[in-house]
């Protein structure tokens, strides 16, 4: 029989701090999240000084009951995984200097995992049968790419954002919408209630990637030149041709993807694979024969779960960090080449 693998895994890349016991790779023992979500939207985003100070404060007693609710001391896990990049830098220095002193206190290994691919990891955590190949859309504030995940390890990128992440513009246009922080799942209440009345310009470039700056900038112009024109102008009908114009170009390059690499199964990845509409559509790929994977809604955005579950893989590989792991903010998913625009 497979020896059991316990993972005690810290989140810390942005405003939630995390810890999580995950067994094999795939089967949650506890996941804390504790989101600093409320004292952000005082400023309408996140303050990078503000989210590190929290971290520091909270760490300890989120890794106490993360432990406490696994049932497991520090003898039970067997390596301490830690999101290493990408990230805001002092967030992530908290985790990794925490995570550094546990490995060196308990002498047990220490596994340095890259956010992004974590994200992916989350499909793990809920269909455990699942195993690459498969596309994985991967849709989160920072980064939005298709992904022809080939192995546990090995990733093509096959189109991304030559700027704005999806999450990003979905934050950037409830702003404008007057919604509060964070604003994608605030957009995606509104848009259920709206009519797609807007034709806003396709994400889709040329070459295969995506462009959202220009999508954000249309979604301000229609709504500045409705006000001048005194046009009345429903933000709910704004919000759903924003989303629909968002997903539906993710949508088609995923399709073409499948496709183009003979896949048969898609997932979704990243705090955008909870929009109830991405949701909608991938799933109606199921009709076309496709596996259809859409992580639990409390797994697609930042927690520490899907880096203990990247980190199991990691640890079966013996991929251990160095004794001087330090924090990558600008770290990429390995397979990502730079952009032509
Ligand atoms: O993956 P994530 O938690 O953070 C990163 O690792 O980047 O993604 C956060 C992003 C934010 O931009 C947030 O507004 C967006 O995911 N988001 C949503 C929804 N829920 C979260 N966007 C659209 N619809 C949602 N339901």
């Amino acid at each position: 029989m497979q020896k059991e693998v316990i993972i005690l895994a810290i989140e810390s890349s942005c405003d939630e701090t995390a810890c999580a016991v995950v067994r094999n790779g795939r089967e949650i023992m506890s996941n804390i999240v504790l989101s600093q979500i409320d004292i952000h939207k005082l400023y309408g985003g996140v303050v990078p000084e503000i989210a590190s100070r929290n971290h520091v404060e909270v760490i300890d007693a989120v890794y106490r009951e993360a432990l406490k609710e696994a049932g497991v001391t520090l003898d039970d896990v067997d390596a301490i995984a830690v999101t290493y990049g990408a990230g805001l830098v002092g967030a992530l220095m908290v985790g990794v200097s925490f995570a550094k002193a546990l490995s060196r206190a308990c002498g047990k290994p220490l596994v340095a995992v890259n956010h992004i691919e974590g994200h992916i990891c989350a499909n793990y955590l809920t269909y455990p049968d699942l195993e690459p190949p498969y596309i994985c859309l991967l849709t989160s504030g920072g980064n939005t790419s298709i992904v022809d995940v080939k192995d546990y390890d090995n990733y093509d990128v096959l189109a991304s954002t030559v700027d704005d992440a999806v999450g990003e513009a979905f934050d950037k246009v409830a702003r404008v919408l007057g919604l509060p922080y964070p604003g994608g799942p605030k957009v995606d209440e509104l848009q259920k209630q709206g009519e797609d009345r807007y034709s806003f310009h396709s994400v889709l470039l040329p070459n295969g990637n995506f462009s959202y700056s220009g999508l954000k900038t249309a979604v301000i112009n229609t709504l500045h030149n409705g006000r001048q024109r005194g046009e009345e102008i429903n933000p709910a009908d704004i919000a759903r041709s924003f989303t629909v114009c968002a997903v539906d170009g993710l949508i088609r390059r995923t399709t073409e993807a499948l496709k183009s690499t003979g896949r048969t199964t898609v997932a979704v990845a990243g705090g955008v694979g909870a929009n109830s509409y991405i949701r909608q559509r991938l799933s109606e790929l199921s009709q076309k024969g496709y596996r259809v994977c859409l992580p639990k809604l409390s797994l697609c955005g930042d927690n520490a779960a899907m880096i203990a579950s990247r980190g199991y893989f990691m640890y079966l590989d013996g991929n251990f960090a160095p004794s001087d792991l330090t924090a990558d903010p600008s770290l990429k998913l390995r397979g990502q080449k730079p952009h032509r625009n």
